[in-house]
């Protein structure tokens, strides 16, 4: 095992990837379903701060966290020594079947941190996906009603319901239809995107939402309506201020549920707990995963203790839901975002970032537009001198150049156009700032 902490500094030993990524690429093409893709084909040997390290001795700088998973760092150490010390003592039972302290401690964590000061429950789970399948469950069992409303470039996962749950079609549904019924899509508040401009956007999307469900849905057969309060996937759009607290107050009025799908938002990535806490709305059931373990596979919904304890014992579980070491490594993950003040650092973040990408939005007209929160920001692409049309092509462009340079980036949108930043909050200033050099070197070579 390695232990010598890993320099944090970018170094590039190969091209982009290397030699011996490439020999395991070719092994991956043979071996893994062609279905499963991968942005960046370098194999990883080891990570943490904010370097990834590669098998040919590359190290790279992570504007990525895994798709927003290690918020406090890979291998970050008080994750490492509570899965240690977990393996050791056992590393499975099944809660259902004989319970342990982690699982319940988990929950306990979950019911304090997450917004509202009611009475909460908890239930745990392995992935996003299987949180928000629950939390659908947990709404229908609760309201005696099926449908659920959901929204434009909403992202919920890749079961065969959250499909249903999720708007774009290439490449998360194309082909895996029947998807599951009483699924209605309603407009999203999309600010830069909105026809009649931002200041109308509010106002217009608030109504066009109500009018959808009144018209096509009916109040009283609305179980839930389902929202990122930042949405991931989609392109990190950010609805007006207001705009969420008016969806969940008028949820209230009528019975239906308000859960908010805080799997990318969570556990201090956009310089709170949640991003909800900023909208000052206090979702009925929240889902959360991805940060909430430091990289083991982990998710919850968490809710008002009458909702969550609505369902009928045995309803809810699954064999591996809450498994100890996952268990363990949130409770190290979560204690280090106390210790270390990590929705502080992702608010430092915000303010390192934004003012660098303002000038570079100011210098290349192709950047539409530039938003998100915390250490959760994106630039969106377009054709430029005001012509809004997506630009997909300049975004591969750019992004494929961050990574031949050595940085991790991701892209996202509905349109393939936005590239998205999310580093881990372990991450140093120096590298953020190399980082972000790279970013301005992309746009200068491509734009
Ligand atoms: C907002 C949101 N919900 C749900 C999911 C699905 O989570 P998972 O990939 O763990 O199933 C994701 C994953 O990207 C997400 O961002």
């Amino acid at each position: 095992m390695t232990t010598a902490p890993i320099e944090q500094r970018r170094i590039l030993t190969t091209a982009i990837p290397g030699p011996r990524s490439e020999l395991l690429q070719k092994r991956k093409l043979s071996a893994v379903s062609a279905g499963v893709g991968t942005g960046l084909p370098i194999y990883v040997e080891r990570a943490g701060g904010g370097i990834v390290v590669d098998v040919d001795g590359n190290q790279l700088i992570d504007f990525g966290s895994g798709i927003a998973v290690t918020t406090v760092g890979n291998a970050a150490p008080s994750v490492v020594a509570a899965v240690q010390a977990q393996v050791e003592d056992f590393t499975h039972t099944c809660f259902m079947v004989t319970p342990y302290e982690e699982y319940v401690a988990v929950c306990e964590q979950l019911n304090a941190l997450t917004p509202g000061e009611g009475e909460k429950r908890s239930a745990l789970f392995n992935s996003g996906s299987e949180a928000v399948e629950n939390a659908v469950k947990i709404a229908r069992s609760f309201t005696g009603r099926s449908a659920v409303v959901a929204f434009d470039h909403a992202y919920h996962g890749r079961t065969n319901l959250t499909m249903a749950l999720t708007a774009k079609n290439m490449p998360y549904k194309q082909g895996f239809g029947p998807f599951a019924g009483e699924i209605y899509r309603v407009p999203m508040a999309y600010p830069y995107r909105w026809p009649t401009g931002v200041d109308r956007c509010a106002d217009e999307a608030f109504d066009a939402f109500v009018s959808a469900v009144h018209t096509q849905v009916g109040e009283r057969n609305t179980a839930a309506v389902i929202i990122e309060p930042i949405q991931g996937e989609g392109g990190f759009i950010v609805p007006p201020a207001g705009y969420l607290k008016r969806i969940a107050d008028w949820c209230t009025q009528h019975g239906i549920l308000f859960i908010a799908d805080e799997i990318q938002t969570g556990f201090c990535r956009t310089g709170d707990w949640f991003a909800c806490e900023h909208e000052d709305v206090v979702p009925d059931l929240i889902t959360t995963a991805k940060g909430i373990a430091g990289g083991l596979p982990l998710a919850a919904v968490t809710g008002r203790a009458d909702v969550m304890d609505s369902v009928h014992g045995g309803g809810l579980g699954g064999t591996y839901g809450g498994n100890p070491v996952a268990c363990a490594a949130a409770l190290g993950a979560i204690e280090t975002m106390r210790a270390e003040d990590l929705c502080g650092r992702a608010r430092e973040i915000e303010a390192l970032f934004m003012p660098r990408l303002r000038e570079l939005a100011e210098k290349f007209d192709v950047i539409g537009d530039l938003r998100g929160r915390g250490a959760m920001l994106a630039l969106e692409l377009v054709s430029g001198s005001g012509d809004k049309t997506p630009n997909s092509a300049l975004t591969s462009a750019v992004n494929g150049y961050c990574h031949s340079q050595g940085l991790v980036t991701l892209t996202a949108g509905t349109f393939g156009n936005v590239i998205r930043f999310l580093p881990p909050l372990s991450a140093g200033d120096d590298l953020l700032h190399e980082g972000l050099d790279i970013v301005e070197q992309a746009f200068a070579a491509n734009a």
